[in-house]
Formats: structure tokens, C-alpha cells, sequence
């Protein structure tokens, strides 16, 4: 069995990242990880008591990275860009390599360029980590698309 986590990269808790996150998970043994309960500085502007390499250190026991994120201006959240951000020249961030990743993303009414766009980063992020990206989907806030278009492998 492959271990999963998913990472919410949306500041609310249970709001409609989660609510799909938990959906898509329904039937699959994985654990949460609220990204807004962890302190990560902005590149360039690291203080004392950031906690990225405590978040990349978890990611590391996992096979599975299920990333969700809202749209925010056309693109990922805050929370996420940063987090990538913070993966540029750091040691610890090796601990993405060879994990598979989906990542969705979810907005009151994405257009085609917020799609396109975050769909490229999907992939050159994925590329640039050393990751698999098994899928990307960017969809409307009900998520239907992503619970219809993206399944989640269970076995390794
Ligand atoms: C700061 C901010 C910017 C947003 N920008 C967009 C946007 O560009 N496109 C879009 O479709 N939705 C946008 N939204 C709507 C959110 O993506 C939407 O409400 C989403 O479902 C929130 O997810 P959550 O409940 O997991 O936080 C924005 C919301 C906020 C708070």
C-alpha cells in the first residue's frame, strides 16, 4: 500500500480544498496535512522559527503527495507559491524526489489561463523535484471534474 498524504494548501481548514481532498480519499487509508498549521517564512525572508524542513521531513515518509490548493489571482494560493518557493537551493527539499504527485486546484470560476497556467507549473514543478506527476486538474469549487477525472493509485 502506497502512503498518502494530503497537503491542504488552503488557509481554511474544511473549506472546499479539504471538502475534495477528503472526497477523493474517501476510500483510501492517508493522513492530512494542514499546511496552514505550520509557519513557513517567504524565500528571502526566512525567520526563526520557520518550519519547512519540519514540513519536509513528514513529507518524506510518504509515497504519495496529494497537493490541493484554491485559486487565488489566477493561480495557486499563497500558501503553496511559497511553499515552492522555499524548495529553490534547499538540501531538505530532496525529500520530494521520487514521489508521485496530483495536484488539484479549485475556484469560484477558473478561466483557461488560470488552468493552463497552474497546470504548467503542476509540471515543471513535478520535472524540476524529480517527482511523478500522476495528474493535474484544475476545476469550479464543486470539484467535480477533479472526483471524476483523478484517481488515486492505492498500490505500489
Ligand atoms: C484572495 C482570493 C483570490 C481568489 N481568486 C480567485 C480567482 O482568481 N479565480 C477563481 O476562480 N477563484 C478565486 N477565488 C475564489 C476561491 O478560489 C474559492 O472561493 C475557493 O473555493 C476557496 O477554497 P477554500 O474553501 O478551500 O479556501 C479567490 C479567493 C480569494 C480569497
Amino acid at each position: 500500500m502506497k502512503k498518502i498524504l494530503f497537503m491542504n494548501f488552503s488557509p481554511n481548514k474544511n473549506g472546499n480544498t479539504y471538502q475534495i481532498g477528503k472526497e477523493l480519499l474517501n476510500d483510501h487509508n492517508y493522513e492530512v496535512m494542514q499546511i496552514s498549521d505550520y509557519r513557513i517564512s517567504q524565500y528571502g525572508q526566512v525567520y526563526n522559527d520557520d518550519q519547512i524542513k519540519e514540513v519536509l521531513k513528514k513529507v518524506a515518509e510518504f509515497d504519495t503527495l496529494v497537493i490541493g490548493s484554491p485559486v487565488y489571482w489566477y493561480s495557486v494560493s499563497g500558501l503553496l507559491k511559497t511553499f515552492i518557493d522555499r524548495l529553490y537551493m534547499l538540501p531538505e527539499a530532496d525529500a520530494l524526489n521520487g514521489k508521485e504527485l496530483y495536484l488539484f486546484a479549485q475556484g469560484s470560476a477558473p478561466d483557461n489561463d488560470t488552468i493552463n497556467s497552474i497546470t504548467f507549473l503542476a509540471n515543471r514543478l513535478s520535472t524540476l523535484m524529480g517527482m511523478k506527476l500522476k495528474n493535474v486538474v484544475v476545476d469550479r469549487s464543486d470539484g467535480r471534474k477533479i472526483l471524476s477525472n483523478m484517481t488515486i493509485e492505492k498500490e505500489i
